[in-house]
């Protein structure tokens, strides 16, 4: 049995990395998906290549017009929408004396602004329509405490898991689930743009902070996406109906709380 037959998803960053795995795997699942990510180019060619179920969008998630265009796109092509995966994001690493503007409002600008209006807008979608839905949000063990590069990713993800509550305790009283993913580590481009960053900052050759956090993990390696789609599959089918505001690790055995 498909767990997510007819089923609409749309998947926020998900033109490569943990977002496109989700995508390939709601397929699977019998879901259509809407590929929704800045990058235009890879966005078109991910679609492409997962067949007539899967659309592509060019979507800013830091633009509130570009967020309503998104939702009315999947609209006119699947009619209405079931599930969001509130997965874009940036990061970013300095000490607490480097930290500028620009890097402050780019990250809090995708991860938080990006997160909560995109939910709010689907949220609004769902409730007009009258459907009960589904928010998954990309939080990470960087929102669980503070790390000493990294301040302003883990402010921001400290933000998505405590929107996913907020969130989560008002939209239930329309059937509209929300709650979060916290993964630990996990490898693919995202990283490698983390591992240049310790380098710099740490001293460190490419790759030895890859080695470093993956020899730390209780399991004894970094994440794969792979690693995560049974979780997003889980809180986006109805087995996950009475699943109110929580995050979930998903990590190796990284984080326990
Ligand atoms: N990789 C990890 O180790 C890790 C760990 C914990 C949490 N996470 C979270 O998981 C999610 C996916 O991570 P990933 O590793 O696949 O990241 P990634 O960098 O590989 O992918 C992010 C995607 O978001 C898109 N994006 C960036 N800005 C955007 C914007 N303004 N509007 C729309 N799309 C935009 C990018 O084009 C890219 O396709 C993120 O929320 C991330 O914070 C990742």
């Amino acid at each position: 049995m498909k767990r997510l037959k007819n089923k609409v998803a749309l998947i926020t960053g998900s033109a490569r990395g943990i977002g496109s795995h989700f995508a390939k795997a709601f397929i699977n699942e019998g879901a259509k998906v809407a590929i929704c990510d800045i990058n235009k180019k890879e966005a078109t060619s991910f679609a492409k290549s997962l067949g007539s179920n899967a659309i592509a969008i060019e979507m800013d998630v830091t633009n509130q017009n570009s967020i309503d265009h998104a939702i009315n796109e999947v609209e006119k092509k699947f009619q209405h929408i079931d599930i969001l995966i509130n997965n874009a994001a940036v990061f970013s690493a300095a000490p607490i004396s480097e930290i500028t503007h620009e890097e402050y409002n780019h990250v809090f600008n995708v991860n938080v602004f990006g997160t909560l209006f995109t939910m709010q807008a689907v949220a609004n979608h769902m409730i007009a329509a009258n459907r009960a839905g589904k928010i998954i949000n990309m939080a990470s063990q960087a929102g669980r405490r503070g790390e000493p590069l990294v301040a302003t990713y883990c402010a921001s993800k400290a933000a998505v898991i405590s929107l996913t509550q907020s969130a989560g305790l008002n939209l239930i009283k329309h059937n509209i689930n929300v709650n979060a993913i916290s993964p630990g580590v996990v490898d693919g481009e995202h990283w490698d743009g983390v591992d240049k960053l310790f380098a710099k900052y740490e001293n460190k050759k490419i790759g030895q902070k890859k080695q470093e956090v993956g020899s730390l993990v209780p399991f004894g390696r970094m994440g794969k996406p792979e690693d995560l789609v049974g979780m997003a599959v889980f809180l986006a089918s109805s087995e996950a109906d009475y699943i109110v505001a929580q995050t979930y690790n998903v990590d190796g055995g990284q984080w326990m709380n």
